[in-house]
This record gives structure tokens, C-alpha cells and sequence, in this order.
């Protein structure tokens, strides 16, 4: 039996696991699960999955998550102590299911006592790559890429010289909006940011995923994950989101990694590795499908990737800024009222303030306080533009 430990087991990755572990009774344990504030949807979970321990990071819903579990041998806590009491549990494995940089102190935790991590939460990478790869080799981690695209790519390379890579590709399904003008863009509502056509995830990932940000954020987050130079690495759309990731070699060999946009297939990759594990999943049918569709993507159109490709080839504080300053954006934008043209206007302005900021990245520590900044720096932006509005 394998024991795992899902930080953000109430959001979309985190349920996703929690199915393939649901399928195979026989081969996982659950041994925590940590969520933000939802209690009643942990509750639920660890009734289901009788873990050995509970942790909310909201400290108001303690008292409600203990009287729901009295009666059962589920222990629990609430607040930031006892999220990083769960994330260090003995364990064989730990899902990053976290969404934003929340998630990259309790996962950094895991990565201290040398734990194998499935990694889901790519903000913790964009934030403080090189210091989180850093903890992963001093400490003896291991990651294994949950994210659909890093997953594939993570396959196409065990077994390959790193050093012949001569292109890495993550594909972007292009979103909801792939086809809409500029200016139809720029007005989007958030029911219409939401309405991704091939993934049902949580809401930030989503609407990164309609800006391309999320595209973006992967690029850094495979810079670090894979330590392939950003020159090298690259965006293809393809709306059928079937082929994930791609890598192109020295002697003129591409190898493809594909699968169902499903996020059932890495996350049983992630739980059985180095093992395979039987989903019920078909393989992609090429004969059925017929074409696979591929396009360059419109830096016009869909300004945040480009200013994340910009973050990633400036390095230092950069790709934290962004990463930051996108949150706080797509906060006041999922809250209504906020344009979806504000966000990349946002987190340009921000990254422009920054870039005289000369703080090093090398611990986790100094990550948190330029991604404190760059949130303090962002919110007082749209608190002017807010009054500005209101005049
Ligand atoms: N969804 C996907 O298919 C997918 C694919 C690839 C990568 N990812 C990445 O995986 C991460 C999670 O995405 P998601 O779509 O699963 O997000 P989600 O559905 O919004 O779920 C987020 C999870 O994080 C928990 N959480 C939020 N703040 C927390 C905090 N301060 N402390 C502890 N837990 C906290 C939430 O708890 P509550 O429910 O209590 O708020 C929830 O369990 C993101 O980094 C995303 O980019 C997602």
C-alpha cells in the first residue's frame, strides 16, 4: 500500500487523484488531506477516505471540522501549522494540489523531508524555481510532473540525452477565446473566461488557461522542472489538446507525448510510477480522429504570454512578479467588474516597477517577500484605478 498525502485534495486535482485512488482501494492509502476552507467538501472526503489526519488552512472553520469528525479516528487541525503539520507526514507520496503560491510553503515542507512529490501546483516553480530545485536536490525529493503537459514531456524523456534537446514544446488547447478578435477579448466576462472547451478545472487555472498565462507559467515552470535553457523552450495551440508536449532532438528526431485530455491519465502516472496503472482510459485513436491541428500562438491577441516569456527569459525577481501580480489580477477579475484586458495591463505595470527591484531568489523565504511586494504593489494599482473609476 502506498500512503499519500494530498495537499488541495477539495479542488480539481485533488478529486482527480482521489478517483484513481478511489479505483485502486487495494494499492493507496490515504494519510492526509488538506483543503483552504472548504469544510464541508473535507469532511466529506475524509469520511469517504478515513485519513489519519485533516488540515483546513482557514483557522475560523477548526472548531466545525472537529465536531464533524467527533466520532471517528480522524484527527484534525486548522491554520498554517497544521497544513505544514500534514504536509510533512510520513508518506509515499504527496500531490501539490494547491492553487497559487499558497500551496509553495506546504509543499516546499514535503520537499524537506525528502519526499516523492506529484506536482500539480506550478505557481510554487514560477515563484521560486531555483531555490524549490535547489530544496529538491539537497534534500532528496523527487518530483514527478502532474500537470498534464509536464507529465508528457517528463515521458518523452526518461531514457534520452538531455543535453541533444533542441526544442521542448508544451501545446495550449488556445481557450475559449482561440478564435475571438482582440477586442472581443479584451471584454470578456468571466462566465465566458470559465467556459473552457476541453478541461473542467478550477477557477485561476482556468481563466490563466483563457489569457494563455497559464501557458506561460508552464514554460517557466518547465525551465526549472527540466532545466532546459528558455530559448529552447516554445508554444504550439492545439485545440484538440490529444499530443501534450513535444520534444525535438539533435539528430531530427520529435517525440510526441499524448494521451485524452484527461487528468486522470498523469495523475494514475504520477501514483503508480515507476509502475502503470490501469484506468479504463483508451489511448488516443488516430485513425478516428483523423487530423491533428496545430497553429503558432497570437502574442496580440493574448498579451500574457508573451510577458511571461519575457519574465522567464529576464530571470531574477521577474518570473515571481508575474506570477504574483497575475493572481491578484485574475482575483479582482474573477470578482466581476474588472476588465480581462486589465489583467496582462496589470501585470505589465507591475513588472515594470520591478524591474529596478534587485532582491536575490535564492530562498524560499526571499521568494515570499518579492511575491508580498509585487501583491501590495499590484493592489495599490487597482485601488487607484478604482478611485480613478469612481470620480
Ligand atoms: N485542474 C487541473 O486540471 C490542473 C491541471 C494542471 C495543473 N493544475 C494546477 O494545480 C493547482 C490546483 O488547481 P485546481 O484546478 O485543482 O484548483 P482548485 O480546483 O481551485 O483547487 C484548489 C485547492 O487548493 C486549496 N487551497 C486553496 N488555498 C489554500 C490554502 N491557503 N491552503 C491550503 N489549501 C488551499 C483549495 O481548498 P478549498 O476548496 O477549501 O478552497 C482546493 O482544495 C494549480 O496550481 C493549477 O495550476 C491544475
Amino acid at each position: 500500500m502506498k500512503r499519500i498525502i494530498i495537499l488541495g485534495a477539495t479542488g480539481s486535482v485533488g478529486r482527480t487523484v482521489l478517483d484513481v485512488i478511489a479505483q485502486h482501494p487495494d494499492k493507496y492509502q490515504v494519510e492526509a488531506l488538506v483543503a483552504g476552507r472548504d469544510v464541508n467538501g473535507l469532511v466529506e472526503l475524509a469520511r469517504r477516505f478515513n485519513p489519519a489526519f485533516v488540515a483546513l488552512a482557514d483557522t475560523q472553520s477548526g472548531s466545525a471540522l472537529r465536531e464533524a469528525l467527533s466520532g471517528t479516528s480522524i484527527a484534525s487541525g486548522a491554520g498554517h501549522d497544521a497544513v505544514m503539520d500534514a504536509a510533512q507526514r510520513a508518506c509515499d507520496l504527496v500531490v501539490a494540489g494547491i492553487v497559487g503560491t499558497a500551496g509553495l510553503q506546504p509543499t516546499f515542507a514535503a520537499v524537506r523531508q525528502g519526499r516523492t512529490i506529484a506536482l500539480a501546483n506550478k505557481e510554487c516553480l514560477v515563484s521560486a524555481g531555483a531555490a524549490f530545485m535547489a530544496g529538491v536536490r539537497t534534500y532528496g525529493a523527487q518530483i514527478l510532473p502532474l500537470d498534464s503537459e509536464h507529465n508528457a514531456l517528463f515521458q518523452i524523456l526518461e531514457g534520452h540525452d538531455r543535453s541533444a534537446i533542441t526544442q521542448m514544446i508544451l501545446t495550449a488547447s488556445g481557450g475559449p477565446f482561440r478564435a475571438w478578435s482582440k477586442e472581443h477579448i479584451d471584454q470578456a466576462t468571466p462566465e465566458q473566461a470559465l467556459a473552457h472547451p476541453n478541461w473542467t478545472m478550477g477557477p485561476k487555472i482556468t481563466i490563466d488557461s483563457a489569457s494563455l498565462m497559464n501557458k506561460g507559467l508552464e514554460l517557466i515552470e518547465a525551465h526549472h522542472l527540466f532545466g532546459v535553457a528558455s530559448d529552447k523552450l516554445d508554444v504550439l495551440v492545439h485545440p484538440q489538446s490529444i499530443v501534450h508536449g513535444l520534444v525535438s532532438f539533435h539528430d531530427g528526431a520529435l517525440l510526441a507525448g499524448m494521451a485524452a485530455p484527461d487528468m486522470r491519465v498523469p495523475a494514475a502516472h504520477c501514483l503508480s510510477y515507476p509502475q502503470r496503472l490501469d484506468t479504463g482510459i483508451a489511448a488516443p485513436d488516430l485513425a478516428r480522429l483523423a487530423s491533428l491541428h496545430f497553429e503558432t500562438a497570437d502574442m496580440e491577441r493574448f498579451p500574457c504570454l508573451r510577458l511571461a516569456m519575457e519574465a522567464m527569459r529576464l530571470k531574477g525577481v521577474m518570473p515571481c512578479v508575474l506570477n504574483a501580480a497575475n493572481e491578484v489580477a485574475v482575483e479582482a477579475f474573477l470578482a466581476g467588474g474588472y476588465p480581462f484586458a486589465g489583467i496582462a495591463r496589470l501585470v505589465a505595470s507591475v513588472l515594470e516597477k520591478a524591474a529596478a527591484w534587485s532582491s536575490d531568489t535564492d530562498t524560499i523565504e526571499a521568494c515570499l517577500e518579492i511575491d508580498c511586494e509585487s501583491r501590495r504593489v499590484a493592489r495599490g494599482i487597482l485601488d487607484r484605478e478604482a478611485s480613478f473609476r469612481a470620480h
